[in-house]
């Protein structure tokens, strides 16, 4: 029968207790929220069961029990959890699986995620993260894709197409949640949970784009934010959640509020009780509450005196079993439990190492990497070379640091009977300042060929409320850069982060530097792969990395100011302050531009770039052209390239971006192989929203660039013809 049919079905026989209970979200299989799924009065449970349960399967098969057979009509509950990077296989951190800009191996991998998670009778992820984020100092930057709303959309859509495959009702795939809607990574001062302010034209250009992206590829959910923007808390904000998302894209699956976000439009200061906190959530939009009780203790007495219309009761309610329909868990509400046995498989392990190893970013090369093959001792050092529930990152309830390869274990095994590897940590843990490890970290250096330096953050230092005020390597970490820089023999730093660092300390001390991420599980036997050559680097910054924390935010997609920057500002060394060379826009004390730019990452071999061409070079405003651009291969592996396309509008009716990312193609060449790489561009792509909230393409002169990072670029010039 017709999914719509059997919910008017459902509507029918639904009173308003078992009504408001649909929208309710609980947290835990206690014995208190299965009483109330047995009375009917609740909807979901999130965190059914954490990695301390023998089987998972079986205490989600438990509490479903308790609603379809207990309750007076049977609805299933729906088991939410955060399967944010992986599940019991942990991949890279997002910010991570973005710089591999590999997005078929993105979807991949979510689709592993989903097969181990809804083995354990998961059915609805809180992912993807697609808030945009150009302040690293936000601790949650590393759940997303970055700074750039076409690299995160992508990634976004690619996550969604992974968890649902073409049908979500599949007992391999979970539902997805696109979160948190929105703004939320605009947080004032990079602190979490804080206030935002988007201009609306803002908001729709860069913030909402990667949301949009999720609802077309299909999102069963989305998940409103915790953020005030521009004055009203997202979860109260009719703009955003029913007019945009529901009227403007026409989504007809359900709004679940963040954790607690309804209650919180209390201390927020919009609503005095739970009361009116409910009316203000649901006249906006959200259609579950997750944890806070706001909705079970007041939404009835509301529908009941008129407060809230009962339409307003049924199309949550509606919303909320359409997609448990959709989901299949009408018909399949338990999961098989012996699919638990598929955790951890080898084929899910190989695509997790598959994506650590093209998510990692290498800075700088002087020709230390790859270590050369008669290496005959090498000396590990740093905390991370050893830190098997560090390396799995910010979120990964569900992984376990004994199922972590450490990059220390990968080189001895890849080096075994050829090499001495040796180990040291230097500092306790990464925040440590106590340096009295460094002696022996010296002395092992000065007997080695050459040193791997595993340096960077914890895995605590990043993800929900865990901001940095400073951006540097914590502890002692840098004074330990700098002693083993001394012993003069090629040292290579590997960085573990959450987010990018402020590395312009470490990178004159150190022959090589490759930012690793929280690789996940198989992050050891990936790192090793590079750094002994087995794989070439490929992945690309998905977010600026800042010289100093002072710059932020710093991100490729800037306005320009009446005045440029001097060319000479960008040598500034780093806090030391200059004399004014003039009335221009910049600091005396550091150069205005990233110490590395969005996009940018070096391999083992150059590719060079030649013979930029567009189609035609004008076109209408509801046109294409087609641009291609020869990419050669002109050193001595085969490797990977991420290939740009950034566009310029020189002239608007707003001021335009400096450049803008339109589209990318991650493309393989052997040494000497050349390829012509060709995108087309839809004028479509070049539109952005007026101050009165107008979508527009505008006539006029643009740039067309393309290259492989967001500095170095081919330019060509087009126009768009009114
Ligand atoms: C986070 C969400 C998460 C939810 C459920 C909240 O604190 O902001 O991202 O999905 O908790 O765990």
């Amino acid at each position: 029968m017709d999914i719509e049919k059997r919910v008017d079905g459902l509507m029918s026989q639904l009173t308003l207790d078992e009504k408001v209970g649909q929208l309710c979200q609980a947290t835990d299989a206690n014995e208190r929220n299965l009483a109330l799924a047995r009375q009917g009065r609740l909807g979901s449970i999130l965190n059914v069961a954490g990695p301390e349960a023998a089987n998972p399967a079986q205490v989600s098969n438990q509490a479903q029990r308790v609603a379809v057979e207990g309750s007076r009509l049977g609805i299933p509950l729906i088991f939410g959890r955060d399967v944010i990077h992986g599940y019991r296989t942990v991949m890279p951190i997002p910010l991570g699986q973005a710089a591999s800009f590999d997005m078929a191996l993105i979807e991949e991998v979510a689709g592993v995620a989903a097969r181990e998670a809804s083995a354990c009778g998961v059915h609805w992820t809180f992912a993807p993260m697609v808030d945009i984020a150009r302040d690293p100092r936000w601790g949650r930057i590393a759940e997303g894709g970055g700074e750039d709303p076409v690299l995160t959309s992508r990634m976004g859509a690619a996550m969604v197409r992974g968890f649902q495959g073409k049908d979500p009702s599949h007992p391999e795939r979970i539902a997805a949640c696109a979160k948190h809607y929105a703004g939320y990574g605009a947080a004032e001062g990079g602190r979490d949970y804080n206030t935002t302010w988007i201009p609306e034209n803002l908001l729709r250009d860069v913030y909402l784009p990667s949301f949009k992206a999720c609802v077309d590829a299909g999102a069963a959910t989305v998940m409103s934010s915790f953020n005030n923007l521009n004055g009203l808390p997202a979860t109260a904000n009719t703009l955003l959640i029913r007019q945009i998302l529901k009227t403007e894209w026409g989504f007809d699956g359900f709004v679940v509020s963040d954790w607690d976000s309804v209650q919180e439009l209390i201390p927020q200061g919009v609503a005095a009780d739970k009361a009116e906190a409910t009316r203000l959530a649901l006249a906006a939009g959200v259609d579950m509450e997750m944890v806070s009780t706001c909705f079970a203790e007041s939404l009835k007495a509301l529908v009941e005196s008129g407060e809230v219309p009962a339409a307003q009761l049924d199309d949550a309610v509606r919303r909320v079993l359409r997609t448990k329909f959709r989901l299949g868990l009408f018909d399949r509400p338990y999961v098989d439990e012996s699919r638990v046995n598929a955790l951890l498989a080898d084929s899910h392990r190989d695509v997790a190492k598959r994506l650590a190893t093209e998510s990692c970013v290498l800075l700088k090369n002087d020709g230390a990497l790859p270590l050369p093959p008669d290496i005959r001792s090498l000396a590990c050092v740093g905390p991370l070379a050893e830190a098997p529930a560090d390396q799995l990152g910010c979120w990964a309830f569900d992984g376990r640091g004994e199922d972590s390869v450490t990059p220390l274990a990968a080189l001895k095994e890849a080096l075994a009977g050829r090499c001495e590897v040796t180990y040291v940590a230097g500092l306790d843990h990464a925040r440590s300042s106590e340096t009295k490890g460094f002696a022996e970290a010296v002395r092992l250096a000065a007997k080695s060929d050459a040193v791997v330096l595993f340096l960077g953050e914890d895995a605590g230092l990043s993800g929900e409320a865990h901001c940095r005020a400073f951006l540097d390597l914590p502890g002692a970490q840098q004074q330990l850069v700098q002693e083993l820089a001394e012993v003069g023999k090629p040292l290579v730093c590997v960085v573990m982060t959450g987010r990018p660092l402020a590395l312009s300390g470490v990178l004159d001390k150190v022959n090589a530097l490759l930012v690793a991420w929280h690789p996940g599980t198989m992050g050891g036997p990936a790192i090793a792969d590079l750094l002994l050559g087995k794989a070439s680097p490929s992945g690309k910054l998905p977010a600026s990395f800042p010289r100093t924390v002072g710059q932020v935010p710093i991100y490729h997609s800037h306005m320009n100011t009446g005045r440029p920057p001097s060319p000479g500002m960008s040598d500034i060394p780093t806090g030391t302050p200059l004399d004014p060379t003039g009335f221009l826009s910049g600091y005396l004390d550091v150069a205005p531009v990233p110490l590395f730019p969005f996009g940018y990452g070096l391999s083992y071999t150059r590719f060079a770039y030649s013979e930029l061409k567009l189609s035609r070079d004008s076109m209408p405003v509801d046109g294409k052209l087609a641009a291609s651009v020869k990419v050669t291969n002109t050193g001595p592996v085969a490797s990977d390239e991420v290939v740009q396309l950034y566009v310029r509008d020189l002239v608007g009716s707003l001021t335009r971006p400096v450049k803008e990312l339109k589209d990318f193609a991650r493309i393989r060449l052997a040494p000497g192989e050349s390829r012509t790489v060709s995108f087309t561009l839809n004028a479509d792509q070049l539109a952005f929203h007026t101050l009165e909230g107008k979508r527009v393409v505008e006539p006029g002169a643009f740039h067309l660039m393309i290259g492989g990072n967001s500095r170095e670029l081919l330019r060509a010039e087009f126009e768009v013809r009114g």
